[in-house]
């Protein structure tokens, strides 16, 4: 979400030894499996606040998601398949979805740059904001070029709504094709993403229209699932990850009001705690290049075995599409073996600035967001774990590799690098100083029967 605010004052890591040393009435450091039960108590605590902040609707009340095919709120799934089945090609509907008079369908052809600028505008002016209105996501015309038309795509995915008379575009969903795994069932799916209604047309019940004919649009191509993330609780998650964010110009984050000084410390020693170094730390580190494509295919796909939710990069262009380095958009690191040539490690992040509304001195926050990464680390790390019970060599790798990727981010100007409680994240988000948000991310999946995944076992990264 743009900016979901740090909670600091207190870092997780003083939150924890406060708690435990209350609990235990002792100032000494709390044992670590202690800690381990109190941060996933404290998690547990923050997903209810968030859910119940959100006001969860019961089924009934949802009026539109309760005619769709996904699982009830209390539903408990063991298996795993289709909700529904799928419709024989040759009977979808060919009609598409009854819109209002005033308005019309139409298709975003993101090389023709009328429509890119239309699409810019309707997203910079209406798309996601945090709870108190202070940020808006802002992603640049480049990034939505990139983000919507990957690898075997269907232009009319790019689905808008105009209004009649004056061709304005006020609302727009997408999708893209995903190959996804959950568990050991691997689907083609869509990806659905940037669902936005203008301002002016909310609670008109447009989004289920846009919903539906998104659907309609995925049936025509033989695509009956889909995958979706948000931050409103709907039915049902299969999971919900954490914010975290990791400061790298505090200053400027204080002044847009994104971050707070923690009690009893001063913005210069805010300043110094977040400081990163220079350069990067892990020899042989450098920007990936296209050489470097089928190796980081099989590294990442390898890496992404190990969770339970995740995308298959099927190709090597889908790789050159997603990973490989896009100006503006998309950063990523290799780390290249010396001796043997061979790509050990990737490291990316991608460029998401968030419009600072109504600041006076600020108006953008140059966010880089986390994205794939990945070390043979995993595979031959041993099995030593630290005290807090996770794989040594690969917490210090991890931890390695996203130290050089904040020093990149540092260098090209990001204020904050974001991410999110899944993958191995947790094995490095405290020790980079990176702070719990207050938002959370939800993942959904239409007409797909899925247990429960947990936040670590999460592999797809959605934009
Ligand atoms: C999300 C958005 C398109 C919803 O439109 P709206 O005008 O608020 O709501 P509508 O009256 O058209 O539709 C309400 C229905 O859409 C559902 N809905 C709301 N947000 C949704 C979302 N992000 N994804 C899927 N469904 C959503 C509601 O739950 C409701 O269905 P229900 O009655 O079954 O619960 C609109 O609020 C918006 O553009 N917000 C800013 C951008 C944004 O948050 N986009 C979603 C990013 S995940």
């Amino acid at each position: 979400m743009p900016g979901d605010k740090d909670k600091q004052p207190l870092s997780k890591e003083q939150q924890l030894d406060d708690l435990a040393k209350k609990l235990a009435g002792t100032k000494s450091k709390a044992a670590p499996e202690v800690r381990a039960k109190l941060e996933k108590l404290m998690q547990q605590l923050a997903l209810q606040e968030s859910s119940s902040g959100k006001e969860k609707k019961t089924m009934e009340e949802h009026k539109f998601w309760n005619t769709q095919p996904v699982p009830k709120h209390d539903e408990q799934i063991t298996d795993m398949g289709p909700i529904e089945p799928s419709i024989p090609v040759d009977q979808v509907s060919k009609e598409p979805t009854a819109l209002p008079k005033e308005f019309e369908w139409c298709e975003l052809d993101m090389n023709v740059e009328k429509d890119a600028k239309d699409l810019y505008d309707l997203l910079t002016l209406n798309y996601v904001e945090d709870d108190d209105a202070q940020f808006r996501f802002d992603y640049s015309v480049n990034f939505l070029k990139w983000a919507l038309q990957p690898p075997n795509t269907r232009k009319e995915w790019l689905t808008g709504v105009r209004v009649a008379s004056n061709k304005k575009l006020v609302a727009f969903i997408s999708a893209i094709p995903v190959q996804l795994r959950t568990f050991d069932r691997s689907t083609l799916m869509t990806e659905i993403n940037f669902l936005n209604v203008h301002k002016k047309l909310r609670s008109k019940r447009l989004a289920p229209v846009m919903i539906r004919e998104i659907t309609r649009r995925s049936h025509i191509h033989g695509i009956f699932q889909a995958v979706y993330t948000a931050g409103a609780v709907l039915p049902k998650p299969v999971s919900t990850c954490q914010y975290f964010h990791r400061s790298l110009n505090p200053k400027k984050l204080v002044e847009c009001g994104f971050s707070r000084i923690p009690r009893n410390w001063t913005l210069a020693r805010m300043i110094k705690h977040f400081k990163v170094p220079e350069k990067t730390t892990i020899p042989g580190f450098r920007e990936m290049q296209q050489k470097d494509v089928p190796q980081v295919r099989a590294l990442v796909n390898k890496y992404l075995d190990r969770f339970d939710f995740a995308p298959q990069f099927e190709t090597d262009e889908d790789v050159e599409h997603w990973i490989l380095p896009h100006k503006d958009v998309v950063w990523s690191y290799v780390v290249e073996d010396p001796t043997t040539n061979k790509i050990t490690d990737v490291v990316s992040f991608y460029s998401l600035p968030s419009s600072v509304i109504g600041n006076p001195k600020h108006k953008t926050l140059n966010a880089a967001y986390l994205y794939y990464y990945a070390t043979d680390v995993a595979f031959a790390g041993g099995k030593e774990t630290t005290e807090d019970g996770a794989p040594k060599l690969l917490s210090k790798r991890l931890n390695e590799l996203v130290l050089d990727a904040l020093i990149m981010a540092k260098r090209f100007g990001f204020d904050v690098m974001n991410g999110l409680q899944l993958m191995d994240n947790g094995l490095f988000l405290q020790q980079q100083k990176f702070g719990a948000g207050d938002g959370f991310l939800n993942y959904y999946l239409y007409n797909w029967r899925c247990p429960d995944v947990e936040d670590n076992k999460v592999g797809l990264v959605m934009l």
